[in-house]
């Protein structure tokens, strides 16, 4: 009998002992984890992570956009940048944006295809108390506390320096009272870039009565399109003097559709486009572009500061609007060696 109480005592000691034992290798077990989880994600875990959902790659401004919020939102700078290209596609940004709520992402920063249809997917990320900067387009919703704040470019004032810019250089040609059969290409439809500047251009011209708007199209902001656009209009008018190309890329094409047709881009037809990238400074020296107004791409470092304002819990100002000139041909070839796009 005290043989048997014995070895069951023994045998509760020993259940005892394992029963320690195992208590104390899990502890250790998580301290280690979460000793590794420090340690591994010590750079990573004051990385702030951003979902960046950009239009697509239409033209050489959006590739120098992109191509500057990559480079400030770098590891280096301490970010962890998540891209997604929309390819012009509103329905993916709203898919891209859903992503990034599920990846549970510090900072959700949205370049919008077209203003309308944001209430939805904003409610999500607010709901999801993250945070979302809007860049370079704007976004139309009733509920401004959808977005933290706004980086981007003033496009109807851009329109208005382009119509003045055109009066004033048809005044110092001479040509200042004779009439001027002008078209339109704009850029996609709903996109503030092109809302700002058509609005901006024909509230402007509708004060020369001797300028006349034969047409406005959408070349979608590309090369191809712009191109198309431009022959269709060819064949539709034979007195054509002036092409406002909401874009350099769209001006481009239309100036190959021009050059096809005999006639000469820069003289017989008056080239007036947008954005300055470094082609259009070629262009202009090269005489085929008159003017490009400015619109700057340049936004991944106030983006990067913003983030990190509100990642601080800063209030930060909701309206910010990046700096823009105008460049006609004749300062082209003193200006290239300073553009950085
Ligand atoms: O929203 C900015 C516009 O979008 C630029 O003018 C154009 O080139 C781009 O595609």
């Amino acid at each position: 009998m005290k043989k048997r109480v014995l070895a069951l005592l023994m045998c509760v000691l020993l259940v005892a002992t394992m029963a320690v034992g195992c208590g104390e290798k899990k502890d250790n077990k998580d301290d280690s984890k979460a000793t590794t989880a420090d340690s591994s994600s010590d750079s990573s875990k004051d990385l702030i992570t951003i979902g960046f959902s950009q239009v697509g790659a239409e033209s050489d401004w959006r590739v120098a956009n992109t191509e500057s919020m990559k480079a400030a939102l770098s590891e280096e700078n301490g970010f962890k940048l998540i891209f997604a290209d929309a390819q012009q596609k509103q329905e993916n940004q709203t898919k891209a944006v859903r992503d990034f709520i599920s990846q549970e992402v510090d900072v959700i920063v949205i370049a919008p295809v077209t203003e309308t249809g944001w209430e939805t997917v904003l409610g999500e990320a607010k709901d999801a108390g993250i945070p979302v900067i809007i860049v370079d387009r704007m976004i139309d919703v009733s509920d401004d506390s959808l977005y933290s704040c706004w980086v981007g470019s003033d496009f109807k004032q851009e329109g208005v320096d382009a119509a003045n810019w055109l009066v004033e250089y048809m005044n110092k040609q001479g040509t200042g009272d004779a009439e001027h059969n002008v078209v339109v290409l704009q850029g996609t439809i709903g996109s503030s870039a092109e809302i700002g500047r058509t609005k901006g251009f024909d509230e402007t011209i509708a004060g020369f009565t001797n300028y006349n708007v034969l047409e406005e199209q959408t070349g979608e902001f590309t090369q191809a399109k712009g191109q198309e656009v431009m022959e269709a209009f060819l064949k539709k008018y034979d007195n054509i003097d002036v092409v406002i190309a909401q874009n350099d890329n769209m001006a481009f094409g239309a100036i190959d559709a021009l050059k096809a047709a005999g006639k000469t881009p820069g003289k017989d037809v008056v080239i007036v486009s947008f954005d300055a990238v470094k082609a259009a400074f070629d262009s202009m020296i090269a005489g085929d572009m008159n003017v490009s107004v400015e619109c700057n791409p340049l936004h991944g470092p106030r983006v990067a500061e913003l983030a990190k304002k509100l990642m601080a819990g800063e209030t930060v100002e909701k309206i910010q609007y990046v700096e823009e000139g105008v460049y006609p041909a004749e300062t082209a070839a003193q200006e290239l060696p300073n553009r950085q796009y």
